[in-house]
């Protein structure tokens, strides 16, 4: 056995003794009673009776021992044409400043507060805020639209909004504040304040008693000390795609998630305290959650907060003189970054004369990495190119190859083998493990390691049905694929209705509600169809009423609009095509996989539970009108 398996054994076999070694890196205000509680499965406890600060773990800590002056956070935006360094001491004076602002308006330990920013520090600064305090914070990305927003604000019930005058992306500036005075308007709940960061680029306006000016906010406030929590204190909610337009509060506590998003810097990325670490995600999302904000300064490291997209901002090299400007060692990306830049720059010319001698590793996680991806990145920047596999569920990898504890070799189209603590089966619908190289329902058995969510917020039913119920004693991770020989895993595609366009997870099942809602559309599915760059793109199918009086494009137009208005433009939803029926089993089930099958130019079988097979035909002539399958 290599030391990779002494490691996954020992966190299998004593995962107390494991998880209570490594937790000791941690500063704790009061131990734990126990490391695991497993009185009430599924709902298992880690660290249970310790009380700590996250914010504290992730700054003061590192001042007190002299990391006061190493920048914390770097702030390159191509877009504002800003680069900006903020040492761990200055870090700790603005979020102890803001949690203070934050106390102002009213927020105390286990208040939430939602952030809708983009990628500017202040983000960061807000969630730290938030966590010096014991409030919960709830991040919402800003390509969301102000009805997604509403609907978190009516779940999470924030006491406080804190938000900018706007986001800025590639070519166009987006005005947040009309986004958030609309999505207050539609929530049945209001927030008691609403503290707005003014950018030069737009000044928004203010609704006087409820919205406080940031600047103002914090030149009134005193610097806040860091409150104890509880281990199993919630730390914030992200919400996330689920099979309905409701979506998934996906809840996060603070001890198990220090200590594993800790380890995790070494152990996986194998970077050390003082190194730059930089993943260009956005803090809407896990990944910008664990390793923008905290998993980097929980390690003392610097992070990078890039506010840009790997091309035209502003140009496909984007990311190479990022990495040699500010010495980034490793780099964590969605492989449809890579794709991006491939797409424009196939030949890598952008890359010349940037001198990255130090960049040691690129990750990539979000969506299935193909192949050719991984190689060209491989043959592109001449070092490990890791693909790790992970949900917002999770919080970290659930199957990685871990640089830190022994390098395995590379099978491309696999995120290598479980991570220490994870348990993996790939169980039939029955439930019994398959051999291996079988394909079927990748599931984790429990408890799950430290730092996954604990439930969903507030919806203790929704979790336990979602995750729990279908393979009992098992998380069920929505991801379908095999383990091979050798152990390695293959995640293959969803088993529900989440597709991922250009690494951001979306429900077809949301899409399909709001097509529902036009008032021509009888019937209607959407399904993903690949895509070169974004890895998927959703393509709706509408049945139109049979009074319908519309012309079938105006429809088209419309509902194309209507997703963007009330998803958001990262919904990506641009395309639809209008049928005369939908291809359905005799019960009445859509065939959105037979249709997904028709639009990537795959073979399929006639489905045997088939109304009607001659609809099969009418679907390929509708994909044909608009260009599907590609190139077919
Ligand atoms: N605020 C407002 N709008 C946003 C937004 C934000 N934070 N993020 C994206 N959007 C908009 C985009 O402007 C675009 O609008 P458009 O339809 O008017 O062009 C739309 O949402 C879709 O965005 P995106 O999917 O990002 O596509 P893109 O064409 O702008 O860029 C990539 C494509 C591949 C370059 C880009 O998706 C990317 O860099 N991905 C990196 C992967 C990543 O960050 N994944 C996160 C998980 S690791
Ligand atoms: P999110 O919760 O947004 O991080 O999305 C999680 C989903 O993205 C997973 O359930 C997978 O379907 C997919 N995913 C993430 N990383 C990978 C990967 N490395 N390989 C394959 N699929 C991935």
């Amino acid at each position: 056995m290599g030391h990779f398996d002494d490691v996954c054994a020992q966190a299998l076999s004593d995962p107390e003794s494991f998880w209570g070694d490594i937790a000791e890196t941690i500063d704790w205000d009061r131990k734990w009673d126990s490391v695991l509680d497993s009185a009430n499965p599924p709902f298992y406890r880690w660290f249970a009776g310790a009380e700590l600060n996250t914010c504290h773990n992730a700054v003061d800590r590192h001042v007190a021992a002299g990391r006061g002056q190493q920048p914390a956070i770097i702030y390159d935006s191509p877009v504002t044409d800003t680069v900006r360094k903020i040492t761990y001491q200055e870090l700790q004076d603005q979020t102890a400043t803001f949690a203070g602002a934050l106390a102002g308006a009213g927020v105390t330990k286990g208040d939430r507060v939602i952030i809708y920013m983009p990628m500017v520090p202040e983000a960061a600064v807000a969630m730290l805020a938030c966590a010096r305090l014991g409030a919960v914070h709830s991040v919402v990305f800003g390509g969301f639209a102000a009805n997604e927003l509403a609907t978190r604000i009516d779940d999470a019930k924030p006491k406080v909004i804190v938000s900018t005058s706007c986001g800025i992306e590639a070519g166009r500036v987006i005005p947040y504040k009309p986004l958030l005075d609309a999505a207050i308007d539609g929530a049945s709940h209001k927030p008691d304040h609403c503290i707005i960061m003014q950018r030069p680029q737009v000044t928004a306006e203010m609704i006087p008693g409820r919205d406080l000016d940031w600047n103002e906010a914090v030149a009134a406030a005193e610097p806040h000390p860091c409150v104890s929590v509880a281990a199993t204190d919630p730390l914030y909610i992200l919400y996330t795609s689920g099979t309905t337009g409701q979506p998934k509060g996906i809840g996060r506590g603070n001890g198990g998630h220090a200590v594993v998003l800790a380890w995790s810097m070494k152990a996986i990325y194998n970077v050390d305290p003082g190194e730059v670490f930089w993943a260009a995600s956005d803090v809407g999302w896990v990944v910008g959650h664990s390793y923008i904000v905290y998993a980097p300064l929980f390690h003392g490291c610097t992070t990078v907060i890039y506010e840009g997209k790997p091309v035209g901002t502003p140009d496909p090299g984007a990311f190479w003189r990022v990495i040699t400007q500010h010495g980034v060692s490793v780099l964590f990306t969605a492989p449809t970054a890579f794709r991006a830049i491939r797409q424009q720059d196939p030949n890598a010319d952008y890359l010349k004369g940037h001198d990255l001698s130090h960049f040691r590793a690129l990750f990539l996680a979000g969506e299935r990495c193909d192949p050719d991806t991984l190689s060209w990145a491989e043959r592109t920047l001449k070092v490990p190119v890791i693909d790790h596999w992970w949900q917002t569920e999770t919080g970290w990898s659930i199957a990685a190859n871990c640089l830190g504890i022994e390098p395995l070799p590379v099978k491309p189209g696999s995120p290598a083998r479980p991570a220490p603590g994870w348990d993996l089966k790939v169980l039939d619908t029955a439930g019994a493990a398959v051999e291996p190289g079988t394909i079927g329902a990748i599931c984790a058995k429990l408890p799950l390691p430290p730092g996954c969510f604990p439930t969903l917020w507030q919806a203790e039913e929704r979790y336990l049905d979602s995750y729990m119920r279908e393979y009992p004693g098992y998380y069920a991770s929505g991801d379908a694929g095999m383990i091979d020989e050798d152990g390695y895993v293959f995640v293959m595609a969803r088993t529900d209705d989440i597709i991922n366009v250009a690494g951001h997870r979306l429900s077809t099942g949301a899409m399909e509600e709001v097509l529902a809602a036009h008032p021509e559309v009888a019937e209607c599915a959407v399904t993903g169809v690949a895509d070169s760059l974004k890895g998927q793109l959703p393509v709706g199918f509408l049945v139109l009423s049979s009074d319908s009086q519309k012309a079938p494009d105006e429809v088209v137009k419309e509902v194309v609009q209507m997703v963007r208005n009330q998803i958001g433009p990262v919904a990506a939803f641009k395309t639809a095509t209008v049928v005369k029926r939908l291809p359905k089993t005799r019960s009445g089930k859509i065939l959105r996989g037979t249709i997904r099958k028709i639009a990537d130019g795959e073979s399929y079988k006639m489905p045997a539970t088939i109304d009607d097979p001659a609809i099969l035909t009418e679907i390929t002539e509708a994909l044909a009108t608009i260009g599907y399958p590609k190139g077919g």
